[in-house]
């Protein structure tokens, strides 16, 4: 790699309007070289006809004004250079397109640079700008102080600048690299070290810049290629994308996500090179060739079939917003998530965060550029990553009318991973027929065999709901069974624990014991807290058409109140850790077949509801 002795570094420089952007930029490209003295001239002869200084941030407009003329090739990137970096200042115009653009193509820069006028001081669009850097997931933010030149070089007047926005980073949890006084008009500190300012010590921001590290492509993580496209000649099958992290070798046996399909790497491609490459880099955009045909399409993921990424169509995430729309429970959106779309919904907006004081309150709107703490659902399983373990695919964007309109990181905490859910990993079994079937059976029993399913807080009243329909429907001649949690726990789910994935396998075991109970011709009272939504669809396909979704109402509240086994206390006291309700998610069903509130009424009206239901669910 030639980058390797002059690695090239892509900077976002971000800070509040007019609070020198645009002449701090100017007067680096000029003060390195970065800028033909003919276009240095011109700007001073525009400067004079106003009367003062040389007004640096016009070099930036004559720039961005060839490029409006199609005149420069490169349209969004401006490249200098200091001793050993070579640098490109990824940057937009407009303040609302430059956020924009910052989420889409800037949130790969290596660094981001905050500026900040000393007199003003930290203001509004700076704890913005900084709080979207965080959500982004850039940790590499270095200030510049600037305009040191009206506060007279005065280290005061610095120092209470600095102390306000370490302050602020700290609470979002970054470390600035350097906080620097600079002035752009005079040219203190921007090349070389100030002598108005022998007060700091030194730094310069080139001899920062010198200092700040490339972001290394996350070579260490897991496999991750992002399908851009597949392209098919004759037989072949060849996939293309970027690869966004770790290692691909020739030979290697890849693990498409979402589909499942797996394929080997016969090779990879290479235009220029003389011999097709072993392996393909982070970083590296590649073609594959694949040694058998599978369907692949846009939008997977190939990674290695261990480590492989999460499997959800439910997580959280720290969102910002920047659309027109204000969005509220169950707002429609669409979701970028590597290279797949997916449409999804706004499940949960749990908190909504102030950039100015980073204070969160309960809200029940998300507002242009408000950011947010979010539960969001999608149409379909989507791979992905949390942020904490690959940044690359551990963040998304959103897209309202064609645009960017906002994006953020994603955490599965309180979430199952679904992969293991939906992997058969079962070979060479067939299915064997009975010679009985289903109607013979429920015949004899004079009616059908299903699923009630119930599901609620724990403390709802499911179990007492589900013994007590039990007997009344035994008593009315009906084979009828109760399963329930507590005591499936006892065997069929010994070895499960209350972790996300632990209750997704519960409820999908106890699913397919359902269905196998309602197909030998029983009723089946299942009662169990089942706080995913995902987990009681698919427990109801197991016995599609026979299964009854029964929502038992209770506030938490009222649960907490009752709390039959001294649970909720405990969970309270953090001596159970994963507790529904209190540290764990319930999501209610959206449209159940029946809801009993348990709430106010009494017991045995809420076991006649459930029985009254029953007779005519299973009536033959
Ligand atoms: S589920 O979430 O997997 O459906 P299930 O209904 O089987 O849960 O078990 C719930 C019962 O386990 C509760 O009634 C309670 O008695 C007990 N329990 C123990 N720990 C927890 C916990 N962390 N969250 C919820 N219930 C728990």
């Amino acid at each position: 790699m030639s980058g390797v002795e002059r690695p090239s570094l892509d900077l976002v420089f971000v800070g509040h309007v007019d609070h020198g952007k645009s002449t701090l930029i100017g007067r680096l490209l000029h003060d390195t070289g970065a800028v033909s003295e003919d276009r240095v001239a011109a700007v001073r002869r525009a400067s004079e006809r106003r009367g003062r200084g040389v007004e640096w941030a016009f070099l930036l407009d004559a720039l961005q004004a060839e490029r409006d003329q199609g005149v420069t090739i490169d349209v969004s990137r401006i490249r200098f250079r200091t001793e050993r970096r070579d640098c490109v200042i990824v940057d937009a115009p407009g303040h609302r397109e430059f956020l924009r653009n910052m989420v889409t193509g800037a949130a790969d820069a290596d660094a981001a640079l905050l500026v900040i006028d000393v007199v003003e001081g930290v203001r509004e669009q700076t704890r913005r700008h900084a709080h979207l850097l965080s959500l982004m997931g850039i940790s590499q933010v270095s200030v510049l102080v600037t305009k040191m030149d009206l506060a007279g070089f005065e280290e005061k007047a610095f120092r209470r600048v600095e102390r306000d926005v370490r302050d602020f980073l700290e609470r979002l949890g970054t470390t600035p690299g350097a906080v620097l006084p600079v002035s752009a008009a005079s040219g203190d500190n921007i090349v070389a070290a100030s002598a108005a300012m022998s007060w700091f010590g030194g730094d310069c921001v080139v001899s920062l810049l010198d200092r700040l590290e490339p972001r290394r492509p996350p070579r260490d993580l897991p496999l991750r290629l992002p399908v851009q496209d597949v392209h098919r000649f004759d037989d072949r099958r060849i996939v293309v994308g970027r690869i966004e992290s770790g290692v691909l070798h020739a030979g290697d046996r890849l693990l498409f996500s979402p589909s499942g399909h797996t394929a080997g790497v016969r090779s990879i491609e290479a235009w220029s090179a003389p011999a097709p490459p072993v392996s393909a880099d982070a970083g590296e955009s590649t073609a594959i060739i694949l040694d058998e045909d599978v369907f692949v399409e846009r939008g997977e993921i190939a990674s290695h079939a261990v480590a492989a990424p999460s499997l959800t169509d439910v997580f959280r995430a720290r969102m910002f917003w920047l659309g027109r729309r204000t969005l509220t429970l169950g707002s429609e959106l669409i979701l970028r998530i590597g290279t797949a779309r997916r449409r999804a919904t706004l499940a949960a907006i749990e908190r909504v965060v102030d950039s100015k004081s980073l204070t969160s309150r309960a809200a029940v709107e998300i507002s242009r550029d408000d950011c947010a703490e979010v539960v969001l659902r999608t149409q379909g399983l989507v791979a992905l990553d949390e942020a904490r373990n690959n940044p690359r695919l551990g963040r998304f964007i959103l897209v309202d009318d064609y645009r960017t309109a906002g994006g953020g990181t994603i955490s599965m905490e309180g979430y199952p991973d679904q992969r293991q859910l939906v992997t058969m990993r079962s070979t060479n079994v067939a299915l064997t027929k009975s010679h009985l079937d289903r109607a013979a059976r429920w015949n004899r029993n004079g009616h059908k065999g299903g699923v009630l399913w119930l599901t609620g807080l724990s403390g709802a009243g499911k179990s007492t709901l589900a013994l007590g329909a039990e007997s009344r429907l035994f008593e009315a001649g009906i084979q009828v069974y109760v399963l329930d949690g507590d005591n499936v726990r006892h065997g069929l789910a010994a070895n499960l624990g209350f972790s996300p994935e632990d209750r997704a396998e519960n409820v999908r075991r106890v699913g397919e014991v359902a269905a196998l109970f309602a197909d030998a011709g029983f009723v089946v009272v299942a009662s169990f807290i089942s706080p995913y939504r995902s987990d009681r669809e698919r427990a109801r396909s197991a016995a599609a058409n026979m299964s009854h979704e029964v929502y038992v109402r209770a506030d938490l509240r009222p649960c907490e109140a009752r709390d039959p086994k001294g649970l909720y206390k405990r969970a309270r006291a953090g001596k159970i850790p994963d507790f529904t309700g209190i540290s764990a998610p319930y999501e209610p069903p959206e449209t159940p077949d029946l809801t009993i509130d348990t709430t106010a009424a009494e017991v045995d009206a809420c076991v006649r509801e459930l029985v009254d239901y029953a007779r005519k669910a299973f009536r033959m």
